[in-house]
């Protein structure tokens, strides 16, 4: 683990810098008007000109936080497509940025300057799905609830739900290694991820889309892939292996008297609810209440959430709904009966609606964050039992530097996926300044370094931490790679600046 001051090793092989890097010019778009067609391009350069307004969305992350200044935006419907885009960026030093749904929360699908963007919004085929076995193969740029929506009539899920399922692709979930709320159940993209087609920084297909779950047949290149936020090349194609539909599904909302019960709360409902278990969220009393006051899901009675120092919401999915609802009754009576007991009460779902607006608190925390004010959101992993430690800790430091004020931060807040031992630390502000940027890094790094965690559980590095990649990673891993980057993109053309600091 790498302690701030600690000297990195100078490394030999070092990024590409942007000075390397070329332009889109308008020759370079009459090359793309020979491989697509005049709907697929967007750019402000003529002789397609568009306002850069309509580049807007493609430009400004999702907090709104990042700001690229791309001239161009190119939508390939095919793999060759992308291939042939790329080859000519390669070959022409032009930096690309793939995009997918541009709700990533690093920084890392927007240009860091004026790279070219790679759109896979117009890539939307599924193109097989067996089920049998339960495998997916899609195109990168299918919007996950479009693929749960294709999955439901066939009795299967994807293995994968994040709040941003609107929005995200399949292709942007395998390359930032998206986590989400069932990862507890389903666990990570690496084990649910078959096969990948990547189109590499040189143009070339890597053809690695099998469907077959054992396969030990030397390196596992796939797994590059999975979390390289588009360093390495272009996901166009995902091969996945689906979950059955569960048959029975439930959720409860618990209040907690206190933070110092979630963990034994946690062991309590994985012994009793064992195999059914498919999300344990913790939300705290200050992220719950930025939710209710935003709008997001139904607001729990006075009553219900009086007292209550947390929540935690806790769904199960089964094969059978009179023995899971047995199971979760149990579970709810041996809490309340205990004593003192672990939660002041519960509110359980007893319709599909109930279902959705429980959940609708939890996944519409990101968007409550957001309306607030500006967020900076601190995605890590840390003992569970260090969650309120840390959310406390950090509180008080910026109270400390006079900064926990009307004008500056107005809330610090936690919630997260405790099964995963994630959680995710938000600091509200009234805006993103330098000062606050300041008292918080590497503040938070360093906390997270003293408790041997990770300064990115899910989210990814991006653009926004790639200067504190050496809080989780040493400099022997760092080195290694900078060295796999180099091997695939020796020009450095594949979104410059994430990940690795050029
Ligand atoms: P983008 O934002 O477009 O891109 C993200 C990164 O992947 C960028 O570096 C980009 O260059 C790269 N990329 C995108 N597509 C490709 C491709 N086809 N090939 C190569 N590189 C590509 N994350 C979690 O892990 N868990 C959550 O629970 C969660 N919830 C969220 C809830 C909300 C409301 C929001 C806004 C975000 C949430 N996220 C969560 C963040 C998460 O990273 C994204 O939502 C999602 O995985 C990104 O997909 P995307 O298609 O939007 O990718
Ligand atoms: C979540 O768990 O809600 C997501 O990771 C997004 C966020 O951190 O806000
Ligand atoms: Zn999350």
């Amino acid at each position: 683990r790498h302690l701030v001051g600690r000297p990195l090793r100078r490394l030999c092989l070092s990024t590409r810098s942007f000075s390397q890097l070329q332009s889109v010019t308008e020759a370079d778009l009459a090359h793309f008007a020979k491989i697509l067609p005049p709907s697929a391009i967007l750019s402000t350069l003529s002789p397609s000109s568009v306002p850069s307004s309509e580049l807007e969305p493609f430009n400004n992350d999702w907090m709104n936080k990042y700001h690229g200044k791309s001239t161009t935006v190119l939508k390939p419907r095919t793999t060759q497509e992308v291939s042939a885009i790329v080859k000519h960026c390669n070959e022409r030093r032009i930096g690309i940025v793939p995009q997918g749904g541009n709700t990533g929360l690093v920084g890392g699908g927007v240009p860091v300057k004026d790279e070219l963007i790679v759109s896979l919004a117009n890539m939307t085929n599924v193109r097989s799905f067996d089920d049998a076995s339960g495998i997916l193969v899609a195109d990168a740029g299918c919007i996950l609830q479009s693929l749960s929506d294709y999955l439901a009539p066939q009795d299967h899920i994807v293995p994968l739900d994040l709040g941003a399922k609107g929005s995200c692709q399949i292709g942007g979930n395998v390359s930032t290694n998206a986590g989400g709320l069932r990862l507890l159940r389903y666990g990570s993209l690496h084990g649910s991820v078959l096969g990948l087609e990547v189109v590499l920084p040189d143009g070339t297909i890597l053809d690695q889309l099998t469907t077959l779950r054992k396969d030990n047949t030397g390196y596992d290149l796939k797994q590059l892939f999975i979390g390289a936020e588009g360093t390495l090349g272009i996901v166009t194609g995902v091969s996945i292996l689906t979950a059955p539909a569960p048959q029975a599904s439930n959720n409860v909302m618990l209040a907690l008297p206190t933070f110092d019960n979630v963990l034994p709360l946690y062991k309590a409902v994985k012994r009793q609810l064992s195999e059914i278990l498919s999300a344990f969220e913790f939300i705290d009393r200050r992220a719950y209440d930025l939710a209710v006051k935003h709008g997001q899901g139904r607001a729990l009675d006075d009553s219900e959430v009086e007292g209550a120092e947390c929540f935690v919401l806790v769904e199960t999915s089964g094969s059978s709904r009179e023995h899971d609802e047995e199971k979760l009754n149990k579970l709810l009576e041996s809490l309340m009966g205990s004593e003192p007991s672990l939660i002041n009460t519960g509110v359980l779902a007893t319709s599909p609606a109930q279902f959705s607006s429980l959940w609708a608190i939890r996944e519409g925390l990101t968007e409550a964050m957001s309306k607030e004010g500006k967020a900076y959101k601190y995605d890590i992993s840390v003992p569970l039992h260090k969650f309120k430690e840390v959310i406390d800790t950090t509180r008080e430091h910026i109270k400390s530097r006079g900064l926990l004020r009307e004008g500056a931060v107005r809330h610090v807040v936690g919630y997260g996926h405790v099964g995963d031992g994630n959680l995710h630390l938000n600091v509200v502000a009234d805006a993103y300044t330098p000062e606050i940027e300041a008292c918080l890094e590497p503040f938070v790094y360093e906390l997270v370094s003293k408790y041997s965690g990770s300064i990115s559980a899910e989210h990814g590095i991006g653009v926004m931490k790639t200067h504190a990649l050496p809080y989780s990673k040493n400099a022997v891993s760092i080195d290694w790679m900078k060295k796999i980057k180099h091997l695939f993109d020796p020009n450095g053309i594949m979104n410059p600046g994430k990940v690795l600091e050029l």
